[in-house]
């Protein structure tokens, strides 16, 4: 174990946390669930750095949830893309297959810890997909990403991170400030997360870069990705009951590169 890493405490066992997320997904109101790839503005950053990717014929994009507009974005805007692999649990696969894709899409149900492929993969794009309150969980799917990867290969991901709460925490006073940042624990950066019912590792950039590092990326960029458009203002609004425009959620944009 080394000194980074987070000890595991009340962690899901495999089938919990499977079952947990199957049953999130199928619930009537999963439709309306915070999600990052609804927003254009998430998808055409995606697509910005992955127009860089080259040659880029073959992308993965496990944790892929039950939402497909990224995916079919992708495919509509990368013509010489062979195919888009997209995993995550059967019950979730099988959500977002029923709906419209692009013929270039394939959906396969994956544990993203035991993604198999070797070195097949030209980019990997992660979305709120490396969230898990187990942190040797979240090391195995990144070293799994990393093996999919041809050397050279590109991960492009959103991360949450704790310090967004912590921030809008502390620009509250009073109960709300309690409210918020009695969610939060600095030690593990963890944050429970109330609409979910459930405590999520949202690393911070120091550990994140770590984490990366110790799975065999070299960082290209991390930047933070504030979600201050109209669309991101409105639906904030409508999950967490947060309207104001300056005092909104940010996650870490990261592209990094296997080596
Ligand atoms: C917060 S959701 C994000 C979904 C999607 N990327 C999006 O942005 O809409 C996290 C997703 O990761 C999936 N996931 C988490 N751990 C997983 C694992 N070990 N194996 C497969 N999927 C996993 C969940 O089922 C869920 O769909």
């Amino acid at each position: 174990m080394d000194n980074w890493q987070i000890p595991e405490e009340d962690t899901f066992s495999t089938e919990e946390r499977r079952r947990y997320w199957e049953k999130l997904h199928s619930s009537d109101n999963y439709r309306d669930v915070w999600s990052l790839t609804d927003a254009p503005e998430v998808r055409n950053t995606v697509c910005q750095d992955l127009a860089k990717v080259q040659p880029c014929r073959q992308v993965l994009i496990p944790g892929c949830g039950s939402k497909t507009l990224l995916q079919n974005q992708i495919a509509e805007s990368f013509p010489e893309l062979h195919s888009i692999v997209c995993t995550d649990y059967e019950g979730v696969v099988a959500t977002a297959a029923s709906q419209p894709n692009h013929k270039k899409i394939v959906y396969k149900a994956k544990d993203s810890a035991s993604v198999d492929w070797q070195q097949h993969f030209d980019s990997v794009i992660i979305v709120n997909s490396v969230i898990s309150e187990s942190d040797r969980e979240n090391r195995a799917i990144l070293r799994a990403c990393r093996q999919a990867l041809r050397p050279g290969g590109c991960l492009i991901g959103f991360f949450p991170t704790s310090l967004c709460t912590l921030d809008l925490g502390y620009l509250e006073q009073g109960p709300e400030r309690k409210r918020i940042l009695e969610r939060v624990n600095p030690e593990r950066s963890t944050v429970y997360e109330t609409n979910q019912g459930i405590t999520q590792i949202f690393y911070t950039p120091l550990r994140l870069r770590y984490l990366l590092k110790n799975s065999g990326f070299s960082l290209d960029r991390m930047q933070v990705f504030f979600c201050d458009s109209d669309y991101f203002v409105d639906a904030t609004y409508c999950h967490y009951k947060m309207g104001d425009r300056d005092k909104v959620i940010y996650e870490l944009f990261v592209v990094a590169s296997a080596e």
